[in-house]
């Protein structure tokens, strides 16, 4: 039975490729978006439903607004998840200024203008997914610009989540923490920093997917936005959070990522 449409942006890997495979088990027909074309369009010949691939820089403010274009011309838009996103290693001083204002194009405005539109388009019904990151709570000198923004995407969903409950649309910050995708091969991180210490567990895409559609569907549109996922990572928040704001800046400001 078809559920309605869903749009997935950064569906070219990773927790958006994962995001796609459980949406089209549910039904969804699915507009998929990213830059590289060969593996969207095999993530899109191999679905058992009907996708459309969206090809894009949403760095692009033009790009962007197409994007937004084709979700207003989509008549049963159901699910909107605002996926694509980066990471950097250089620290906020060696990278240019330019870099800085295309990550927030992507992580801030992308992100506003497609909730924006998202939220107006579905209607009761509807329901919208950011990716933000356990990263939003943990801010840090060296990806300093990566945890700014993706700060704001928590602070946007937490402020937007009461009205766009009475207008019966669901809302879920996703903050995961590490995450085998293709985020950490950007970056060039070798298998000796992707181990498991401590209280840092990495999960797979498959899984954090799974843990956040269930929440989504299981949850109230009242309930709290914002969703870890993995019991290591609350408990890091969770930290975090108790730790006195100068502590936690004396010692993060002595780690290097
Ligand atoms: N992996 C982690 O440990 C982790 C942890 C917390 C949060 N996250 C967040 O999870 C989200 C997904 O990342 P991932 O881990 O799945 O990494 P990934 O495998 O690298 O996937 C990132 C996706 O975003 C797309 N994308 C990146 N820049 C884009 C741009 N300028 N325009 C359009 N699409 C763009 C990529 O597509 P193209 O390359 O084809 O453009 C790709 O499909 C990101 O927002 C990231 O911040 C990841």
């Amino acid at each position: 039975m078809k559920m309605g449409t869903a749009c997935v942006t950064g569906a070219s890997s990773g927790i958006g490729s994962a995001f796609a495979e459980a949406l089209a088990r549910e039904g969804y027909h699915l507009i998929l978006t990213g830059r590289r074309e060969d593996p969207l369009r095999l993530l899109a010949d191999k679905l058992p439903v009907p996708c459309e691939v969206f090809l894009g820089d949403l760095r692009e403010p033009s790009i962007c607004a197409r994007l937004s274009s084709r979700l207003r011309e989509c008549a049963d838009l159901r699910m909107v998840i605002h996926n694509a996103g980066y990471g950097h290693d250089a620290s906020f001083l060696e990278t240019p200024v330019q870099a800085l204002r295309e990550m927030g194009e992507l992580h801030v405005q992308c992100a506003t203008e497609l909730t924006r539109v998202g939220a107006e388009v579905m209607g009761t019904g509807g329901a919208l997914i950011l990716v933000s990151s356990l990263a939003a709570f943990t801010p840090a000198p060296g990806p300093a610009m990566y945890t700014a923004t993706k700060a704001f995407q928590v602070a946007l969903g937490t402020a937007l989540q009461a009205d766009l409950a009475d207008q019966g649309v669901r809302l879920q910050v996703l903050c995961p923490g590490f995450t085998h995708t293709g985020f950490h091969d950007r970056l060039d991180w070798d298998a000796e920093r992707r181990k498991n210490r401590g209280l840092v567990r990495w999960m797979r895409a498959e899984e954090v997917v799974r843990r956040s559609l269930r929440r989504l569907h299981r949850r109230s549109p009242w309930a709290h936005p914002v969703y870890v996922p993995g019991w290591s990572n609350r408990l890091l928040l969770l930290l975090v959070r108790l730790t006195p704001r100068r502590l936690y800046l004396a010692l993060i400001s002595r780690m290097r990522f």
